[in-house]
């Protein structure tokens, strides 16, 4: 063997790179790499690469062994979420932003059935609810609200919401009745030998309902007392039933707050670990990425702690294939959301379970 010929064989090799395919924002680079190289070099250099090219960011993955994908993203597709995106239009699945791929961000319950919403004060939590319930509007669903801040957020939708709890004795008087009616669902299913309520006659399939709970730790503040803490566990209880139990029965959590941690109290995790779709808006602790995050990916954690105090509505979430993405939820002022619930107000069903039970109304 000629020196040459052996030079040639231990010169490091360059990686083969497929032709950019254009993206809506930018560009994606496929590079397949040779045994004994490691996508370590590429994402330590997705910095570098942004700088060099001059784009606004470049996002590195490998999605399977021996792949590398570099997508190249012209300019913060977050920057303007008011373009209008594509919407499935689909039941019980709503379009509440965009997301940094250019696609519409939506939450479909019918794919992913309970949501667990986080992020510091002024983050967006509640913008976002008020844009999944804007969505949901027209459709043929019930939406229930618990709002223990007194209702100063979810209040302003109560002219689309089948019933509203205020405070954590309706909330446990709501999410009762909403137990009740799944034990009943439950029977019904059975008895007519389907495995949800989507199998069901069209005509004896109840409404789907959405149950969206803004700050969770307000359900369980207590001052120490018996009876607080007694109502305190008896959410518990409810919520973590129907986040285990509902998603067959079309019964669906979406559960907001700014703390998820055990320090709320014990089921608090259990019911963390049924919120299958995440969410998390900038927040203050890393803690608190991580109970949001952790179980996806730690680099997701590592984003969502890099959102900006300017970045309001901007998050991290479930992807659709199971990873996870940058998003950022339409704006929707208070105006909007009145506004559009009291357009739709006339869909609002009014289902026997929720007779009687606070802004549940009586029967029609
Ligand atoms: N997607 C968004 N785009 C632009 N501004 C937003 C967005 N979401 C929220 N904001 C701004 O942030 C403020 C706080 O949002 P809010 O939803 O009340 O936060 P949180 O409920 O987390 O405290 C809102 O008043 C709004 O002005
Ligand atoms: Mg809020």
């Amino acid at each position: 063997m000629t020196w040459r010929s052996r030079a040639n064989r231990c010169a490091p090799r360059t990686p083969r790179i497929s032709f950019p395919r254009a993206t809506p924002y930018g560009l994606e680079v496929q590079v397949r790499l040779h045994p004994g190289q490691t996508p370590a070099p590429f994402l330590a250099s997705s910095d570098a690469f942004a700088h060099a090219w001059r784009v606004h960011s470049v996002r590195v993955v490998s999605p399977e062994r021996g792949i590398v994908m570099i997508t190249a993203t012209a300019r913060d597709p977050l920057e303007n979420t008011d373009r209008p995106t594509l919407g499935a239009g689909e039941l019980l699945s709503a379009t509440v932003g965009a997301l940094e791929s250019g696609r519409a961000w939506t939450m479909d319950f019918r794919r992913v059935p309970h949501w667990l919403i986080v992020g510091a004060t002024q983050s967006g939590k509640s913008t976002l609810l008020a844009r999944l319930v804007t969505e949901l509007a027209p459709q043929p669903v019930a939406l229930v609200g618990i709002d223990c801040k007194g209702g100063m957020e979810l209040g302003l939708l109560e002219m689309r919401l089948s019933a509203l709890a205020t405070c954590r004795s309706e909330a446990v008087t709501v999410l009762s009745a909403l137990v009740t009616e799944m034990q009943a669902r439950m029977q019904a299913c059975r008895s007519a030998g389907a495995r949800s309520i989507w199998e069901l006659p069209e005509k004896t399939r109840p409404v789907p309902a959405v149950v969206i709970i803004d700050e969770l730790a307000e359900l369980y503040l207590t001052n120490g007392s018996k009876e607080q803490r007694a109502e305190a566990e008896e959410c518990t209880t409810y919520l973590l039933r129907l986040a285990q139990l509902g998603a067959a029965l079309g019964m669906h959590l979406v559960v907001a707050g700014q703390r998820v941690g055990s320090d709320l109290g014990p089921g608090v995790t259990a019911l963390r670990a049924q919120l299958s779709g995440r969410i998390c808006h900038r927040v203050n602790d890393p803690g608190t990425a991580e109970m949001a995050l952790g179980d996806l990916n730690k680099d997701a954690v590592i984003v969502a702690q890099s959102i900006g105090e300017a970045e309001r509505g901007v998050a991290v979430t479930t992807g659709d294939l199971g990873g996870w993405v940058r998003g950022r939820s339409r704006l929707t002022t208070p105006a909007e959301a009145r506004a559009a619930a009291a357009e739709h107000a006339r869909m609002t069903p009014r289902p026997k379970f929720l007779a009687g039970v606070p802004g549940g109304g009586t029967l029609l």
